[in-house]
C-alpha cells in the first residue's frame, strides 16, 4: 500500500444532518429546518412545509422535481417531524464524539459550520458570538488531538430569511451576505482551520430547500442567475480566504456523477457527454479554471439567457481558483439518448439499471472501480489535489444479542473503494490526498430524512422519529478502520 505519509484519513458530516440544536445557542432557522423525514424503502418524499401567498398551508415535495410557487415560503409546522432539529445531536455530543474520532486515529474531520449559527438571519451585521464559540471549542478539541479540522462552509444551508425577505440566491446582495460570513469565520479561525470547502455538492443547488430561490422551473434565467450568483459568492470567498491567511487551502465540493453510455452508439455518448456537462463539468471548469465554459455560454445564448454581471466579476472568477477539489462519490449511473428499461436509485438521482453492479437496499449501484476512473479523470484533467470528502454505505444496522453492531457489509464496501484509491495513487499517479467516508457517525440521511439509513462506525440510538437515547456504540467497522488508519492502509495489503 503506498498512501502518502500524511494522508488524511477521517470520516465526513453537515451541521443539518448532525447537530441538532437547531434553535440553541442564538441560531436561526435554515430552510433545512422545514423539510420533514421521508421514508426511502417505501418511496415517501421528504416535504418542505409552505405557505403559500394567500396564507395556505401546505407541503410540498422537496426536490429538483417541485417548484416553489412565486411568494411562498417555508415554515415549521408543530404537527411535523423535522430531523434536523435534533438530528444526532452533536450540539451535546462533541466533545464525546471527537474522543471517538481520536480513538479511532482520524488525521481529520470534515464538518461544516451552519451559517445560520453565525448570523441567525444571513444579513445580520454582527455574528452570534455564541455560535463562533461553539464551533471555536470544536476546533480546539480537534487540534488536540491532532486532528486538521476540514470545513465546509455551507452544506445544504440557506438561512429561511433570506429566501423569505431577498428571494434567496437569485438576489445578488447573497453574495455579499455570505461572503461577509465567510470572511467572518475565516478572521475568527485564522490558524485553526486550514483546510476549507465553500459549497456542499455545488452542482446540486438548484432548488428552494438548497438555495431559496423560487420559479426556478419555469424561469430557467432564473435558476441560471442564481448558480451564477454561488459560482460568484463561492470565488469571492477563495480570495478572502488567501488574503486574509496564505497557508488556507481552500477547495470546491462537487458531487462527481459518474456516468457511463448505456451503449456504444455515438447518440448514447454524446447523451451522456451533454448531461455530464450539466450535471457535473460545469461546475469544476469554472471553480478550476476560473471562467464559464464555451459550451456553457453558448447553452446560455440558445436559452436567451442572459447573466447579469458586474464589471469586475470575470477577474473575481479568475482570482478564485481553488486550491483542491473535494467531491463526493457513491455510485455510477448509466445514461441513455432513448432511456428505456429498469432504473437504479443513486446520490441525489438515479439512472438505468447497470447489469455488472450490485445494488445496496436503498438501490445505490455499487462501483468501487468507478471510483479510481472518477479519481483518473479529475486529475488528468485538472492536475489539482483531490480529496474524497464523501463516500460509504447507507445500511440499516441491527445491534446483535451481545450488543454489538456487526457491520461487515459496510468494511466490505469501504474497503473495496480503499483498494481502488490506493492503486489510483501507486498505479496511476493520482495526487489524493485525503479520505473522509461520510456521517462517521451515524446522522440522519440527506435524501430521504431517515435514520435507520446509516453510514457510520459509531451507531447512535435514534430512531426514525426522532425517539432514542442519542447514546453512541462503535459499530465493528470502527475497529475495523482504527487497524486502516494506524497501519496507513497497509491492512488491505493482499485483499
Ligand atoms: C451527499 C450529501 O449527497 O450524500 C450528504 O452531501 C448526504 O449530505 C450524502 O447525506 C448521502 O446521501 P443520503 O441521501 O443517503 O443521506
Amino acid at each position: 500500500m503506498s498512501f502518502p505519509k500524511h494522508f488524511l484519513w477521517g470520516g465526513a458530516t453537515a451541521a443539518n444532518q448532525y447537530e441538532g440544536g437547531y434553535l440553541s445557542g442564538g441560531k436561526g432557522l435554515a430552510i433545512t429546518d422545514t423539510i420533514t423525514g421521508g421514508d426511502g424503502l417505501n418511496n415517501i418524499p421528504r416535504y418542505m412545509t409552505v405557505q403559500l401567498a394567500d396564507g395556505t398551508k401546505t407541503k410540498l415535495e422537496r426536490g429538483f422535481n417541485t417548484e416553489m410557487p412565486a411568494g411562498a415560503i417555508a415554515y415549521v409546522d408543530p404537527d411535523y417531524y423535522y430531523p434536523s432539529h435534533v438530528a444526532t445531536d452533536f450540539y451535546h455530543h462533541w466533545k464525546e464524539d471527537i474522543a471517538l474520532l481520536a480513538e479511532m486515529g482520524f488525521k481529520a474531520f470534515r464538518l461544516s459550520i451552519n451559517w445560520t449559527r453565525i448570523f441567525p438571519n444571513g444579513d445580520d451585521k454582527i455574528p452570534n458570538e455564541e455560535g463562533l464559540i461553539f464551533y471555536e471549542n470544536i476546533f480546539k478539541e480537534c487540534l488536540t488531538y491532532g486532528i486538521e479540522p476540514v470545513v465546509t462552509l455551507n452544506h445544504f444551508d440557506c438561512p429561511l430569511h433570506l429566501a423569505t425577505k431577498y428571494g434567496g440566491w437569485e438576489n445578488r446582495q447573497v453574495v455579499d451576505f455570505f461572503t461577509h460570513y465567510a470572511e467572518t469565520v475565516f478572521k475568527r479561525y485564522k490558524g485553526k482551520v486550514k483546510y476549507w470547502m465553500t459549497f456542499n455538492e455545488i452542482n446540486f443547488l438548484r432548488d428552494y430547500s438548497m438555495i431559496g430561490i423560487t420559479e426556478e422551473k419555469s424561469n430557467p434565467q432564473r435558476l441560471a442567475q442564481a448558480i451564477y450568483h454561488v459560482l460568484l459568492a463561492s470565488a469571492k470567498t477563495v480570495k478572502i480566504g488567501h488574503d486574509i491567511d496564505s497557508q488556507n487551502q481552500i477547495g470546491m465540493m462537487v458531487a462527481y456523477m459518474l456516468t457511463y453510455p448505456q451503449t456504444c452508439n455515438p447518440d448514447d455518448i454524446w447523451a451522456d457527454m451533454d448531461v455530464s456537462k450539466d450535471l457535473r463539468d460545469f461546475y469544476l471548469d469554472v471553480q478550476c479554471r476560473g471562467y464559464y465554459p464555451s459550451y456553457k455560454l453558448k447553452e446560455l445564448e440558445r436559452q436567451g439567457i442572459t447573466l447579469l454581471k458586474e464589471s469586475d466579476d470575470d477577474q473575481l472568477l479568475l482570482d478564485g481558483i481553488v486550491d483542491y477539489i473535494g467531491f463526493s462519490y457513491y455510485n455510477s449511473l448509466v445514461t441513455s439518448s432513448a432511456p428505456e428499461g429498469d432504473s437504479t436509485g443513486g446520490n441525489q438521482m438515479g439512472g438505468l439499471k447497470n447489469p455488472y453492479l450490485e445494488e445496496t437496499e436503498w438501490g445505490w449501484p455499487i462501483d468501487p472501480i468507478g471510483l479510481r476512473i472518477a479519481l483518473n479523470r479529475l486529475w488528468n484533467t485538472y492536475q489539482k489535489p483531490l480529496m474524497i470528502v464523501e463516500n460509504g454505505l447507507g445500511a440499516k444496522d441491527d445491534i446483535a444479542e451481545d450488543g454489538h453492531i456487526y457491520d461487515d457489509y459496510r468494511i466490505d464496501y469501504l474497503q473495496k473503494h480503499i483498494i481502488e484509491m490506493e492503486k489510483a495513487i501507486s498505479l496511476d499517479g493520482v495526487d489524493l490526498i485525503g479520505y473522509m467516508p461520510w456521517g462517521c457517525i451515524d446522522l440522519v440521511s440527506a435524501g430521504t430524512g431517515e435514520m435507520r439509513k446509516r453510514y457510520g462506525f459509531v451507531y447512535v440510538d435514534m430512531d426514525d422519529s426522532g425517539n432514542g437515547s442519542l447514546n453512541r456504540i462503535p459499530k465493528k467497522s470502527f475497529y475495523w478502520y482504527k487497524k486502516v488508519i494506524e497501519t496507513n492502509g497497509e491492512i488491505l495489503k493482499g485483499i
